[in-house]
């Protein structure tokens, strides 16, 4: 085993010591193959391990070896490991969110008994917020962490997160539904029915009525008894998701148990976008200082093969790939041997401007947080093996 930069060794402590890892970050950076490449990781250290991701790719479900990946947690099978020439030491499962399917399981759990669970389930008001609801990924991410982690059934609870433009989402998410179903405004709903939970408008008195008589001249009264059937069944689901959202919210505090990564491409908007997410989660106490620059460039120490002129490639190596492209046939040789110097140069350039990002985020972070680099390989991340390959930069457990 090559040695460990303490970035690595500390990423590998984590994995070891956590129950829970949270991917972060924006658009595209890489946040779900490296969830995916830790969970492996995790997986052949020995420990029961669980990829929660929210992207739909059917690519990454077949780069764990499965056809498609749901709901429902699904074991990676051994022989992807051991096609690999690994041997885990413990397990990996992947599940996909789907949010609809999560919020109608949050109700399944929460209701107190059948009655309430069905007459929430069937209700028109619920079918509207769950869809609602749905599109808040966030907000379903930490309902299925709050599963996850209570039932006891992995070690490591690796989870991928949606791209964010407000770091605060995912922070915050765990608390929105409690709030947003605030007894007072609950309360506010519940009252024309509060004598007896009789429906109807007869027995009411007061603004209540006034209220609720426009309303029902707007909307019928037809639909106003459902959406004063939904909050009072609502209610009694009030105390459930407010003790969710507690757990969830100390999960995410918690030290000992949680270490978010933050995911990020080498490039200034996606450096400055990881450096604001990393101050959140200090000021939140959060347990954050860690990053991960993925996708970084290869060369930045390539010099040219000839310094007056800047080419990369020497007089002999130009003249092997003249020769060679002339047997082939190929039509204009010096244009197309320029076209891959300009090409190269300009990758130089970028690995250049690469590593001095990372030197920059390296004395942001200082001694509060690690910083991990992976570069960029030359395919795209489609199978396990490149899963692997990442592991190999994160951990530095082989050479690249
Ligand atoms: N180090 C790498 N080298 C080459 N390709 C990579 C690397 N890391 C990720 N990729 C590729 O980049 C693309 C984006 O990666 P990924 O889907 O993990 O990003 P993401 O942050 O989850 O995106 P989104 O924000 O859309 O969910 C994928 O095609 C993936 O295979
Ligand atoms: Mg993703």
């Amino acid at each position: 085993m090559l040695e460990q930069s303490p970035a690595q060794l500390e990423l590998s402590r984590v994995i070891e010591e956590r129950s829970l890892v949270v991917c972060v970050g924006s658009g595209g950076v890489g946040k779900t193959t490296t969830a995916a490449a830790i969970g492996i990781q995790a997986a052949i250290e020995g420990r029961k391990a669980i990829v929660v991701t929210i992207d739909p790719a059917r690519r990454l479900a077949n780069s764990l070896g499965l056809e498609a990946l749901g709901n429902d947690e699904r074991p990676i099978p051994l022989a992807k490991f051991t096609d690999c020439g690994v041997e885990p030491k413990g397990s990996l499962h992947a599940m996909m969110l789907d949010t609809r399917k999560t919020f109608d399981e949050v109700i399944w759990r929460v209701s107190p008994d059948d009655e309430t669970r069905s007459r929430v389930l069937g209700n028109r008001v619920y079918r509207h917020i769950s869809d609602t609801l749905s599109a808040s990924h966030d907000y379903m991410a930490s309902e299925k962490l709050y599963d996850l982690h209570t039932s006891g059934r992995y070690d490591l609870v690796v989870l991928d997160t949606p791209p964010m433009k407000n770091a605060l989402d995912f922070l915050e998410a765990s608390g929105r539904l409690s709030r947003f179903l605030d007894e007072k405004i609950v309360g506010w709903f519940l009252r024309p029915h509060q004598d007896g939970r009789k429906r109807g408008l007869q027995l009411l008195s007061g603004t209540g009525t006034l209220v609720y008589r426009l309303l029902g001249n707007v909307f019928g009264n037809q639909f106003l008894d459902e959406i004063s059937e939904f909050f009072l069944a609502f209610r009694d689901l009030l105390a459930g998701f407010r003790e969710r959202a507690e757990v969830v919210s100390g999960l995410l505090r918690n030290r000992q148990q949680t270490r978010f990564v933050v995911v990020c491409a080498p490039q200034s908007t996606s450096m400055e976008e990881a450096r604001y997410f990393h101050a959140q989660l200090m000021e939140r106490s959060m347990p954050g200082g860690l990053f991960i620059v993925n996708q970084v460039g290869r060369y930045p120490d390539s010099q040219p093969a000839d310094e007056s002129s800047g080419r990369y490639l020497g007089d002999e190596e130009r003249h092997w790939l003249a020769d060679r492209l002339a047997n082939a046939g190929h039509a204009s040789v010096p244009a197309f041997i320029q076209r891959l110097e300009t090409h190269f140069s300009r990758t130089v350039a970028r690995s250049v401007d690469d590593q001095r990002a990372i030197d920059n985020l390296k004395s942001f972070a200082g001694r509060q947080a690690s910083v991990c680099t992976v570069p960029r390989l030359v395919d795209d991340v489609y199978d396990f093996e490149g899963l692997l390959a990442i592991d190999g930069h994160l951990f530095g457990l082989e050479s690249s």
